[in-house]
Order: C-alpha cells, then structure tokens, then sequence
C-alpha cells in the first residue's frame, strides 16, 4: 500500500532534512540509521525537487543490491508519490532498467541497476550521471560504489544514499563515515551525513517501537533501534545481523512446505545442568544453511531428544538425514543410534576451525535463523570471546587460547558448530 503522504508526520531532523535547498548538498549525502526510521522515504520526498534544480542533461541513476531491491524498496514509493501526488509519470522497463520520469514539464532520463556483485560495475562503465540514488549502499559491491562517485562529473551533481549500519570494519563506515565524525576537512567537503533512529520517525507507532525494543538487546539494539556501526565488540558471530539473517515463522514453514530445503540434519551438545541444546538445520538448493528448529532445556535425557526428533519430523514430513553430537556422551548417542533412523556421528571438531567456517557463511549471508529458535538467536547476542581482564583471570598467558570464546550462553551455538562442521566437510566438498 503506497502511502498517504497527506498524513505523513515529520519530526525535527527529517524536517531540516527536507528543507535544505539543492544546493546546499555536497556531492554525496548519506541518511544513515536504524531500519525504518525514515531515511528511504526522505529521500523520495527530496527527489523531485533535486531533479528540477539539476535539470535534465545526462543520465539519473538509481542502484540497490539487485534492480528488484531498488523497485521493492524505492520505485514502489517513488512512481504513485509523482504520479498521484505530483501529476507526473514514471515509465519502468523492469527487464532492462530504463526508466523514464516525467515531472513539471521535463523528461528525465533514468536507468535502474544492481550494484550488489563484483562484476556489476561492468554495467555502469561510460557516460555521465547528474545524480545517483544508491539504496542501501552498504549493500553495493565497493567497485560500483568507486565507478558510481567517478561519473558524477557535472558541478551540480547530486548522489544520496541511504543505509542500515553495519559493522564498523565496513569500508563505508572507515572511509567516509568515521572521518566525517572526526572532522575530517576534506571528507566533509564532498561529503554529508545525517543519522536516523526510530525515534527519528515521527510515523512509527509506539507499540511499534516498544515491540522492537523488547526484541533486541545490546549490540542488536544498538544497531536496529538506535542504528549505531558498531562491531559488537569481542562477539564471535559480530556480523550476524537479524534485519539479514532472521526468518520469519511463516517464511520458515513456506520454505519446507514448497520443499525448498532438500536435506534436513541435527547437531547436539548435550548437557545436564548444563542444558542439552538440539537444533534442526537444513539446506536448500542454492547452498544456503537454515536453523528451522530447536529444543533447548536443562535436566533432559536421550528419551526427550528421540521424542522431540520424532515429533519433529512428524510435523515437517520429512526425514531427517543425520546428526553429529558432542562426544562427551557415548551412551547417549547409542540410543539415538539404536532408536532413531538418524546416521549418528560423533565428530567434535576444533573450536577455532568450525567458528571460522560458521562466520563464513554469516558473511556471505549463507546462514539464516527462524525466528522461532528463540534460544540460538540470544546466543548469537551474547556468545564472545572474553576481555583482557577475564582471559588474565583464567590464568592464561599472553596468547593463550586467544581464539576461544567464554564457555557461557554456548549450548546452541555449539550445536550449530557441530551440525555446520559435519555437513560442510563432509556432504560439502
Ligand atoms: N513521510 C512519511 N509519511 C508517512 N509514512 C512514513 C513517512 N516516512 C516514513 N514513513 C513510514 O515509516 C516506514 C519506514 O520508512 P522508510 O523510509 O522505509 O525507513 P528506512 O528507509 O529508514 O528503513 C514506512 O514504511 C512508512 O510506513
Ligand atoms: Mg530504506
């Protein structure tokens, strides 16, 4: 539903947003800050007025991860906000990213295109652009971003982008970002940065926001609600970002009902006081790793385990192929043998080893959680290495273990470690 702009509320910072004169932009503005808190429709909101000062000479190009990021994001606002609002027209050849604006008696020359990959620059080589849109720019492959700024030639030209943070190592961040917090004369000369939080957009409603901020805690919150770069410092999985790799309940149980996952597996770290974690994970064609369930509890033996699985795969109708447990408990893992149709492995690999592969997958967007393993996604807020001062308490010398997060909150996320480890060195070759 496009939205009703007559109702639109605007708060003080998307006001002096919306008020500044074409002009009195830089080369680059970045509206930057917590998901939904405004920027992307800002932005439209300053689109036609920025087009008509700029004129319509060369080329406008508007980018995003991929043409339908751009078209689900920007165009789905952007088209009804000039056609119903203003009476002008937009024209979209989605096949070949041609766009054509009509606005105030001018035609404007636009062209869509995904600036996600490496080879997408290939797309966007020659030619001069007057401005640039980048949605979501973290998202752009870093070459595309280099050849976008280097066709912006004209004097007036214009390019805006908004972004969700992201860690703080991100190029964006350590080049333009932090310089112009530091006040850094050069950068700020090309350069404009304006953040957003939620609370920033005067749209939102309160239950809204309550309910996001009972969902994240810590560096999760920092970046969703307050939409800070920060590295979540010491975490383990620092790039696990649920606006990424969360899976809503309803898309969880769509993925296995179109039988988009083709192998379901286990991992298990047992416990007694300790909980025992199990997960369920699954694969679909493309490579792309789901956690789709879990069971989380202290004090439970092999029974409830063996129980859970059947259930499991009664519920999903599908059998599960195999699962790697942690080896500290034989006995357990023999009447999973016996009694389940699971092949049972029990493969405790290095701790350094298979964190690296699961962040691996974090980072290339391999992984994704539903939002029913309630349990492995705290983990992933809490789950760290220690600081100096915990690692000298340990007794360890200087270099000792460096590479070995605090046994606490690490029930799920050595079973994922387990369950990952297995599948890709052995299925995954
Ligand atoms: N000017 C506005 N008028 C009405 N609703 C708005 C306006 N700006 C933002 N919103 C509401 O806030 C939501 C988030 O805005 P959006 O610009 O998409 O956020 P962001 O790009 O920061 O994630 C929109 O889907 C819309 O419901
Ligand atoms: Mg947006």
């Amino acid at each position: 539903m496009p939205i009703k702009w007559e109702k639109s509320k605007y708060g003080e910072k998307a006001k002096r947003f919306l008020s500044k004169s074409p002009e009195e932009f830089p080369l680059l503005t970045l509206l930057d800050g917590a998901v939904r808190s405004g920027k992307t429709l800002n932005i439209i909101q300053k689109i036609p007025q920025i087009f008509d000062w700029i004129g319509n000479e060369n080329l406008k190009v508007f980018s995003g991860y991929s043409k339908s990021t751009v078209r689900n994001n920007v165009l789905i606002e952007l088209k009804p906000f000039i056609e119903n609002y203003l009476g002008g027209n937009v024209k979209y050849n989605g096949a070949t990213g041609e766009m054509e604006i009509c606005l105030w008696g001018k035609t404007y020359p636009c062209l869509v295109v995904g600036g996600g990959d490496s080879d997408s620059v290939a797309s966007i080589q020659g030619g001069t652009w007057d401005f640039w849109y980048a949605n979501e720019l973290p998202q752009h492959h870093y070459s595309f971003y280099n050849m976008a700024l280097s066709r912006l030639t004209p004097a007036y030209a214009r390019a805006f982008a908004d972004s969700n943070p992201e860690s703080s190592n991100h190029w964006l961040y350590q080049e333009k970002i932090k310089p112009y917090l530091d006040g850094d004369k050069k950068v700020r000369e090309v350069f404009e940065y304006w953040h957003f939080t939620m609370y920033d957009n005067k749209n939102l409603s309160d239950v809204f926001i309550q309910n996001q901020e009972k969902l994240y805690q810590g560096a999760f919150k920092a970046r969703k609600i307050d939409g800070l770069w920060i590295v979540a410092d010491g975490l383990v999985y620092d790039t696990f970002n649920p606006s990424k790799h969360l899976l809503s309940t309803q898309q969880t149980y769509e993925k296995i009902r179109k039988n988009e996952i083709c192998e379901f597996f286990l991992g298990i770290d047992w416990g007694w006081n300790h909980p025992t974690a199990c997960l369920l994970l699954g694969i679909d064609r493309a490579g792309t790793y789901y956690v789709l369930d879990e069971l989380y509890s202290p004090k439970i033996e092999a029974d409830r385990v063996i129980l859970w699985i059947e259930e499991k795969q009664k519920e999903y109708e599908r059998y599960f192929s195999f699962a790697n447990c942690d080896n500290a408990r034989p006995e357990q893992n023999e009447k999973l043998r016996q009694r389940t149709n699971l092949v049972i492995y029990e493969e405790k690999p290095k701790v350094e080893d298979s964190i690296s592969l699961v962040r691996g997958l974090i980072n290339y967007d391999n992984l994704m959680v539903s939002e029913i393993c309630k349990r492995t996604l705290s983990e992933f807020e809490t789950y760290r290495y220690p600081s100096e001062t915990e690692r000298q308490r340990a007794g360890y010398l200087n270099g000792d273990n460096i590479d070995l997060p605090l046994k606490v909150n690490d029930d799920c996320m050595d079973a994922l470690r387990y369950a990952l480890y297995k599948h890709l060195t052995t299925f995954k070759k």
